[in-house]
């Protein structure tokens, strides 16, 4: 192992850069998030991919040796075959136009040797991380094993970072520790948008149910001047208040938590905005019959699957005055049109004031980025994080192990 140079203190967010770092000659070990979406062994989205290309090419260009430490899937431990990284490696040389070996192993002698192999500016990938217990476990030994391999790890994996797991957190106790540029770009933008963010603020969260995003809304409703609620959640609100919802999805073991949210939310001066008219369906498909309807006048066999206009004109208004929208979830059922009405309507306004400069929007987590890239507003927005999990629990005000690590 080579020594290694800090160049300056890290800054006050408490971890390095890999700028600050003299990599020269250095073997870096890299923590990528390249668990990306595979349908008959291709490649579906590329965009964790493409986003870790401007690290590749610092660390490359610098002349580092750069090991890629990545989990695919959740192999639980296990050696398995269908969730080996080697399928990525022509895929990571394709996108980012740079040669990529590939380790069998991501610990032990034969990966140390391929390590050892690499000339300056060269990248090897390592087999799948999940491939050992002691990854999930955050097993020191394992980690270390893991750390024997390099000079210096960079965490690049925002989205992997909610894991307190080896190759995430325990690898930063044994070797100089930095965030690189798209863990960076993450933190600002989500430093941006709720820690330090102009205000007035408008969160919209979306998405089915309010059992999985109670600690989000809770943190929300502290932290936002608006928190629009759209998808089967409004439906659980609605219910709460003593609207009837027909066939809508509504949890209705809910009530207390959502009544709590409106009390939370009141005694923060946040408004909760709720659809006031809803498209309604007997069944649904693509292209059923619709009828727009108060939400207060769902009749007994309709499933509110939508907002209606008079709800996106309210939503708008509100955005029109905000400058800065956070964004997880849709406003409907955005996979079977035209029920992605909407979310494309309100997802467009966000995009437009963004583009007038007036507003900064933030969006991640779960299938948020489909939603918006359906409406064909995601490359408007200020900032589209490649995280699912990870940006929900940093929407619940969590500190992520990933992150926390590079700080000690
Ligand atoms: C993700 O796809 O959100 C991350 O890669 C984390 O994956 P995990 O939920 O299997 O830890």
């Amino acid at each position: 192992m080579t020594q290694v140079q800090i160049k300056e203190m890290p800054d006050q967010k408490g971890f390095s850069s890999i700028k600050d770092f003299d990599i020269q000659g250095k073997t870096v070990l890299l923590r990528a998030d390249l668990n990306v979406p595979r349908q008959n062994g291709k490649v579906t989205d590329t965009t964790r991919i493409d986003r870790l290309k401007p690290t590749i090419d610092y660390l490359t260009a610098k002349g580092a040796k750069v090991l890629i430490l990545s989990h695919f899937g959740r192999p639980d431990g296990e050696q398995n075959p269908e969730m080996s990284l080697a399928f990525l490696a022509p895929v990571l040389e394709k996108q980012w136009a740079a040669h990529v070996a590939f380790s069998p192993d991501c610990i032990g002698d034969h990966a140390k040797d391929l390590a050892e192999g690499l000339e300056n500016g060269q990248v090897l990938l390592l087999e799948n991380v999940r491939f050992y217990k002691g990854e999930k476990a955050n097993d020191a030994e394992f980690a270390k094993q893991l750390a024997l391999l390099g000079d210096i790890y960079v965490n690049d994996a925002f989205s992997a970072s909610h894991r307190a797991h080896a190759s995430t957190a325990g690898i930063a106790q044994h070797l100089p520790s930095a965030a690189g540029l798209l863990m960076e770009e993450e933190l600002n933008a989500l430093t941006i948008a709720l820690e330090n963010p102009q205000k007035p603020v408008l969160a919209v969260a979306g998405g089915s149910k309010i059992s999985t995003k109670l600690n989000v809304l809770n943190n929300l409703v502290e932290k936002v001047d608006y928190l629009v609620l759209g998808g089967g959640m409004a439906n659980t609100f609605l219910f709460a208040i003593g609207i009837e919802m027909g066939k809508s999805l509504c949890e209705k073991d809910m009530i207390d938590e959502a009544k709590a949210v409106f009390e939370k939310a009141k005694a923060n001066n946040c408004e909760i905005v709720l659809p006031k008219d809803v498209v309604v369906v007997t069944q649904l498909k693509e292209n059923a019959e619709f009828q727009t309807v108060p939400a207060d006048q769902i009749p007994t066999d309709y499933m509110a699957i939508d907002i209606g206009p008079q709800t996106i004109s309210y939503i708008t208004e509100k955005m029109q005055n905000c400058k800065t929208i956070v964004w997880n979830g849709p406003m409907g059922v955005f996979e079977i049109k035209p029920f992605d009405n909407g979310t494309n309507e309100i997802a467009n306004f966000a995009a437009k004031l963004t583009q007038s400069g007036q507003t900064t929007s933030v969006a991640g987590g779960g299938d948020t980025v489909a939603a918006l890239e359906n409406a064909d507003a995601a490359k408007d927005f200020t900032y589209i994080s490649t995280a699912g999990g990870a940006f929900l629990e940093w929407l619940e005000g969590k500190a992520l192990p990933g992150v926390e690590a590079l700080k000690s």
